[in-house]
């Protein structure tokens, strides 16, 4: 919630976040970062950005996605290996990252990601979760990629959205680019 409150502030300045919040009928003070909020409140402030920006919602679910990699990679920087770059993240990310915060934060339920690393340059994630956040999963890969400083392609096969039984989102390394670092 405060990430999304961050999100907000970020790309709509700095007044935006009270407007908003009241427009989707969500108590605006201050949110504890630990704490976990109705899933309501989150869809009812993405819908209201959506409304505002005139941005379709899946934009603006990819967007806060891209926002909000950097912070996760940083609040959870002791489980991540310092080797990893984008697709080692993505790979390990259900067993190292989502099963501590299911453990750790009382009613958080990251979803379950199967990766698979079809190939050196490429992981596929097949995402089923009833929330449907492909999109923000499309983002989190892409802010990933960013922060590392490499060049993915990021596409959906597959998508529940588009009649898909399930999720499956490629996110693919551009050759030549994002060679580890030689530190
Ligand atoms: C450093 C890495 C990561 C951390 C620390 C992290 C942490 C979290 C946390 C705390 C939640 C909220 C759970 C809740 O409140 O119920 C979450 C949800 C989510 N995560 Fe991750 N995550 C990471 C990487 C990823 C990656 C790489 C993806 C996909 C590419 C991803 C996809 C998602 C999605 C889509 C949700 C929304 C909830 C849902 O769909 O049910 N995460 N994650």
């Amino acid at each position: 919630m405060n990430q999304f409150r961050q999100y907000v502030t970020d790309r709509l300045g700095r007044d935006a976040w009270f407007p908003l919040a009241e427009s989707a009928g969500v108590p605006s003070e201050n949110h504890r970062l630990d704490a976990v909020y109705p899933d309501e409140q989150i869809v009812a402030l993405v819908l209201a950005a959506s409304r505002l920006t005139g941005q379709p919602l899946n934009q603006v679910l990819e967007d806060f996605g891209v926002f909000i990699a950097p912070a996760l990679l940083r609040i959870y920087a002791p489980l991540i290996d310092p080797a990893w770059r984008t697709l080692d993240v993505i790979e390990h990310t259900e067993e190292t990252i989502h099963t501590v915060v299911r453990a750790r934060i009382e009613g958080a339920a990251p979803p379950a990601l199967l990766a698979r690393r079809v190939s050196p340059t490429e992981v596929q994630i097949d995402y089923r979760s009833r929330r449907g956040l492909c999109s923000l999963a499309e983002g989190i890969a892409r802010g990933m990629a960013i922060h590392f400083g490499e060049e993915v392609d990021v596409d959906q096969p597959e998508c529940v959205h588009r009649g898909g039984e399930r999720c499956l989102i490629s996110v693919r390394l551009v050759e030549g680019r994002g060679e580890a670092p030689t530190a």
